[in-house]
């Protein structure tokens, strides 16, 4: 079976956008991308960041005390606008002068020497290189981790750490286990560190399981975990000691692949129930890392495990939870937060 095709972002041809004529003025170019035009870059790297941070102050869009509607809008414009300023691409380096190199140009893009791509899609890839090229480590893995371009990474560990904290005390069977939506594989690796014999590991999307496999190739001794593109579970029958699941935490309409590691429609909790319950050994174990999250930003939406655990199909075995601490390294006072992360232990009831 061919692997599914890795999501990147869609190569435009090199003629898509009119280059922006030598000394036009920078209000002149943001009316023009504000009016709906694509421009293709045509002087410096430099010149792209200071037209995107114009652009930014122009659209002037709401902050951290806007409702999360409002700034999901703002975000939209944002995309939309921003995604107009085209950079040329060639022989898969960018194609003006003082760009930094991103290797993702030649892996994701072998058929396609020449072409252009949005100058924000063009900075996504650029960090995303360097995370993956650097590796940025985490303590609860105690090495680090490459994330691939278009796998979600955790960015804070407060939840990794709650669910180390489950694990060492795990007494159960530790024969098969399953990570579903094991993005760049984290769980997956402390689950195979944890000493469980099989790990699989699923994601939809098939750039997290191109991550997990590179991920797997740095180990001097191979972990014994099987990632593949899957839908929740999978389809392997093989009866799991323990089920693990970080899910996405907010319900919100899923638009492109890259939404399903944060977002989640009707009927997903209920669909990995349904495939939880028939997969698990009778002593077994499901593992929910959540937040309240969901909670506060939409107070009346119901608590999805709660739900599930009404139904009388598992019970609660117990929940963990921690407040959450702010990401290392952030710049300015710590934001004061009410989010808390939280780990479910369920059985079979
Ligand atoms: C919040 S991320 C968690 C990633 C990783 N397990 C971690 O803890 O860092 C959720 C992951 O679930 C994946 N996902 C979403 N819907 C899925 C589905 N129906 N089947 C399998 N994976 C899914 C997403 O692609 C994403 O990688």
């Amino acid at each position: 079976m061919t692997a599914p095709a890795l999501l990147r972002p869609t190569p435009l041809g090199s003629a898509a956008a009119p280059p922006i004529p030598a000394g036009q003025t920078l209000p002149r170019i943001l009316s023009r991308l504000q009016a709906g035009e694509r421009l293709l870059l045509s002087e410096t790297w430099q010149h792209g960041q200071q037209l995107l941070e114009a652009l930014d102050a122009r659209l002037d869009l709401p902050g951290h005390g806007a409702s999360f509607a409002e700034r999901q809008r703002g975000q939209a414009i944002w995309a939309e606008t921003s995604s107009r300023l085209l950079v040329p691409i060639r022989n898969h380096k960018v194609g003006v002068p003082g760009a930094p190199y991103i290797g993702f140009l030649a892996e994701l893009y072998p058929e396609a020497p020449d072409f252009a791509l949005p100058m924000v899609e063009l900075l996504d890839l650029h960090k995303a290189w360097q995370h993956y090229h650097n590796g940025t480590p985490l303590a609860v893995l105690g090495r680090r981790l490459h994330p691939f371009y278009g796998t979600y990474a955790p960015t804070r560990v407060s939840h990794l750490e709650l669910f180390g904290t489950w694990l060492s005390q795990y007494g159960g069977g530790r024969v098969e286990a399953v990570d579903v939506g094991t993005g760049c594989g984290v769980l997956a690796i402390m689950l195979a560190k944890a000493g469980f014999g099989r790990v699989r590991a699923t994601d939809t999307n098939p750039n997290a399981i191109e991550s997990l496999r590179r991920e797997l190739e740095r180990f001097p001794a191979r972990p014994p975990i099987l990632p593949q593109v899957a839908d929740l579970l999978g389809d392997n029958p093989t009866l799991a000691d323990l089920i693990v699941f970080n899910p996405p935490w907010i319900k919100g309409a899923v638009k492109s692949p890259l939404d399903q590691a944060l977002l989640f429609e009707d009927g997903f909790f209920e669909r990995f129930f349904d495939q939880a319950a028939g997969r698990l050994r009778p002593q077994g174990r499901v593992v929910l890392i959540f937040s309240n999250v969901l909670q506060l930003l939409l107070p009346d939406e119901p608590n999805p495990i709660e739900a599930e655990l009404a139904q009388g199909r598992f019970r609660l075995v117990q929940k963990l939870s921690r407040k959450v601490k702010p990401p290392a390294g952030r710049p300015g006072p710590p934001r004061r937060t009410k989010e808390r992360v939280e780990v479910w232990e369920l059985a079979l009831a």
